[in-house]
């Protein structure tokens, strides 16, 4: 049996049959597919998204889509062999929760503690998935170690550089991508954040030198500027779009933007495939970076439920196919913001959304119906 098949017969309930050998890779898929959709429509007792929790298995996401199909990973949730064993079954890439942001990585005195992000890069390189940084230079990100340096100039500026020189550099060669600035533009699209670094360094000029050294200390990661919100609010879209318009125009090495996509219910139909097609005007290789849709603060019950979870179903679509629908060298990857509905930030303090479920597993990490939605829409995106 090859190694793929290995690999399928483990993961997804499917007995390998010697006439599979015979069958191309899409052949496999496209047979695959459509027993299990089968199945789904057989299932269709009641409104189609009454059921949570998907009856059958879905084959792995991964091998449905043609770009890196991501998710965010943390240290502590890779001590669950079940929860492993998930992610290396549905995805192909991941991006550390929290494990290379600036307060985890760097102490009040000014050193760094590297022993997590390490931990997960090797996770990664055991187990052939590819990564994604995140993230270097973020507002809400001021720790000691740096914010001490506040006003000193040439300190100032060396404790930044090394910063994002350290941590590119000690993973050169080894992360496709960073986010070299996360989160540029104000809430509703009234300009660019003020932080620690840009009344340091300047309100543009501190986002050029993070790229710059980013480029020298890992010529060969693509380096995206992310933020969110871009589809729900037109606004900072347009206001994003304008600062990568100047950050290229004076040369920075910007090579990938993000739209972290935490989405919710209240986005128009239509929203995310305008703002995807807005970003991807300018050439460059676009990560949906932190896909999830949240049902709201809420409980919902009956009705309510079934109908929020088809709008959910619909925006996924919506986000997968317009995703699908970009040239392919700009596909960087989409990245889901937690394996299961337990891990995901919504559930956690300080949001506290104890019922939301805005991602593809259920809190056993079983496939939800949203799981089949989006296997339905890479495969026929195929
Ligand atoms: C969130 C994590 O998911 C939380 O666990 C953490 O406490 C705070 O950060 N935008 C980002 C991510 O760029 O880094 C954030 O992740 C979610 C919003």
């Amino acid at each position: 049996m090859g190694r793929a098949l290995a690999f399928r017969a483990r993961y997804v309930d499917v007995k390998p049959r010697l006439s599979f050998a015979r069958l191309s890779r899409r052949q496999l898929i496209a047979a695959s597919i459509a027993g299990w959709m089968g199945n789904g429509l057989a299932q269709q007792a009641g409104p189609p998204h009454d059921i949570a929790r998907s009856k059958t298995a879905i084959p792995p996401l991964k091998s449905l889509a043609r770009f890196p199909l991501g998710c965010c990973i943390a240290r502590p949730y890779l001590r669950e062999a079940a929860y492993e064993t998930l992610l290396l079954q549905q995805f192909s890439q991941v991006t550390a929760e929290w494990e290379m942001k600036m307060n985890q990585v760097l102490g009040d005195d000014g050193t760094y503690r590297f022993e997590a992000p390490d931990a997960l890069v090797d996770f990664a390189r055991r187990a052939g998935l590819a990564l994604h940084g995140h993230a270097l230079i973020w507002f809400k990100h001021a720790p000691v170690g740096i914010a001490r340096l506040d006003g000193g100039g040439a300190a100032f500026e060396r404790a930044y550089d090394d910063h994002i020189a350290g941590l590119v550099g000690r993973y050169r060669g080894r992360l496709r991508g960073w986010d070299v600035i996360n989160e540029p533009i104000q809430p509703d699209g009234e300009g660019l954040r003020v932080s620690l670094f840009s009344r340091n360094l300047g309100d543009e000029a501190h986002m050029a030198r993070a790229f710059e050294v980013a480029r020298q200390a890992d010529p060969d990661a693509v380096l995206f500027l992310n933020d969110y919100d871009l589809e729900m609010k037109p606004e900072k879209r347009r206001a994003f779009l304008r600062l990568v318009e100047r950050l290229l125009a004076r040369g920075v090495p910007l090579g990938g933007l993000g739209t972290q996509s935490h989405l919710s219910l209240a986005m128009r139909p239509g929203a995310a495939r305008q703002a995807l097609a807005d970003l991807a005007g300018f050439g460059l290789p676009i990560h949906v970076s932190e896909l999830d849709i949240s049902l709201g603060r809420h409980r919902l019950d009956g009705a309510e439920l079934a109908g929020a979870r088809a709008g959910q179903a619909r925006i996924l679509e919506e986000v997968l196919n317009a995703f699908h629908d970009l040239p392919p060298a700009q596909q960087y990857a989409i990245t889901f913001w937690g394996l299961r509905d337990a891990d995901s930030w919504w559930r956690k303090p300080p949001l506290n959304r104890a019922h939301d479920e805005p991602v593809l597993f259920d809190d056993g990490g079983g496939a939800k119906k949203l799981a089949e939605t989006a296997a339905a829409s890479l495969a026929r995106a195929r």
